[in-house]
């Protein structure tokens, strides 16, 4: 397999690269990542430096058809996944603009060059998100109908559309996941299990939207990635799937999981203004993908968080590098090593 990752320098497309080469040590991985904020060269040294010429980083955007086209055709690439995306919601609020030039023309885009090129497989990794939001009982199935309620989710949704749109009018093989909200490492610290580690290990105080009663079903991103595996292995042309952690929760919980597991107190708690259209609930059905992939969670909710802050407290140089600004300029590096 020749693989073509976009995104790979971000949180779930870095951990997916590891378990890929780890699983898969045969496959050629090729990264493409335009290194926004969230992309950090940093994620991968690992796996530079283990994986010698099975690796390839390319730094660029999907929204630029001369670059994909071409790189499509000199790696001989059989099949895409793409996480390239902006995927914060509050910044979506701050300013959509970038999130549907790159969630939804970069998507297009890749799903166009891909099928010129006549790629195999194209696996869109989407978000439960599309689906908007759930009262107190229900679940999502993959087809309730799409009704996002951010930027973010919007753009979301419309790539969504164009790889169902792609799949039915060109016949194109083209599988989107949806999934609920990943952690583990490399999760940049604007998120809520990373931004509420770090404010907690200051002593600083962590500010909560609303009530902290909106519930997200937590899943551990290596998980999610397994699941990403079997769609881009076993899935249906065309198909839809859900990926989902079984462990719903209120925002709340978690913090407090957090706290406890830095052995801080729930004084440091701050209930906040809320998220302008905050979604209430998310649950996901995954049968379909139990059914016909074979997926299923492994990891609870107690255990991943344990390897979660586990990470983070080992790791407190990655987190740092962020925090500094200092992960910026691993591209200046990259590109002096090899020039
Ligand atoms: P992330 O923000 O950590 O990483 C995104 C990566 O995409 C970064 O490396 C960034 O540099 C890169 N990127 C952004 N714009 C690009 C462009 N135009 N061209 C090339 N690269 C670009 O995101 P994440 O949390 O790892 O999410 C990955 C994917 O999974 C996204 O599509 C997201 O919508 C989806 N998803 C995320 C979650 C979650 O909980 N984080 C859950 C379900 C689905
Ligand atoms: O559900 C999947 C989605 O999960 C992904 O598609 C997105 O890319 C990813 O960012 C995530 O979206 P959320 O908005 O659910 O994640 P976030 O970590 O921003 O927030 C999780 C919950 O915590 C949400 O209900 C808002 C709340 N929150 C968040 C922050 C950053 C707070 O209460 N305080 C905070 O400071």
């Amino acid at each position: 397999m020749r693989l073509l990752v976009t995104g790979g320098c971000g949180f779930i497309g870095a951990n997916f690269l590891y378990a890929m080469r780890q699983r898969h040590p045969d496959w050629q991985l090729v990264n493409l990542d335009k290194l926004t904020y969230a992309g950090n060269l940093g994620s991968l040294r690992a796996l530079e430096a283990e994986a010698g010429s099975a690796y390839v980083f390319i730094h660029g955007d999907i929204c630029d058809r001369d670059l994909v086209s071409a790189l499509l055709a000199e790696h001989a690439v059989d099949a895409v996944v793409n996480f390239a995306a902006e995927s914060h919601v509050d910044r979506s609020i701050d300013d959509p603009a970038p999130f549907v030039v790159t969630n939804v023309l970069g998507a297009q885009n890749v799903l166009d060059c891909a099928r010129r090129a006549g790629i195999k497989r194209v696996v869109h990794v989407s978000t439960d998100e599309v689906y908007g939001s759930l009262g107190e009982t229900g679940q999502f199935h993959e087809n309730t109908p799409l009704a996002p309620n951010s930027p973010y989710s919007a753009s979301k949704a419309g790539a969504d559309l164009l790889a169902r749109a792609y799949h039915e009018t060109y016949g194109q093989d083209v599988v989107v996941t949806r999934c609920s909200n990943n952690y583990g490492p490399y999760q940049f610290p604007e998120k809520l299990i990373p931004l509420m580690y770090t404010k907690a290990i200051k002593g600083e105080p962590l500010p909560v939207y609303g009530d902290g009663q909106n519930v997200r079903d937590w899943i551990f991103v290596d998980d999610h990635c397994r699941g990403v595996e079997l769609a881009l292995l076993k899935g249906r042309p065309g198909a839809v799937y859900n990926f989902g952690g079984a462990a719903e929760m209120p925002n709340i919980e978690v913090v407090r999981t957090i706290l406890r597991l830095t052995g801080q107190n729930d004084s440091l708690i701050r209930f906040v203004t809320d998220r302008p259209g905050h979604d209430r609930r998310y649950a996901m059905n995954f049968d379909l993908a139990e059914r016909e992939l074979g997926f299923a969670p492994s990891v609870t909710f107690a255990e991943g968080m344990s390897r979660t802050i586990a990470w983070y407290q080992a790791n407190s140089v990655w987190l740092d590098e962020v925090q500094s600004g200092a992960y910026l300029k691993f591209m200046d590096r990259w590109y002096k090593e090899r020039s």
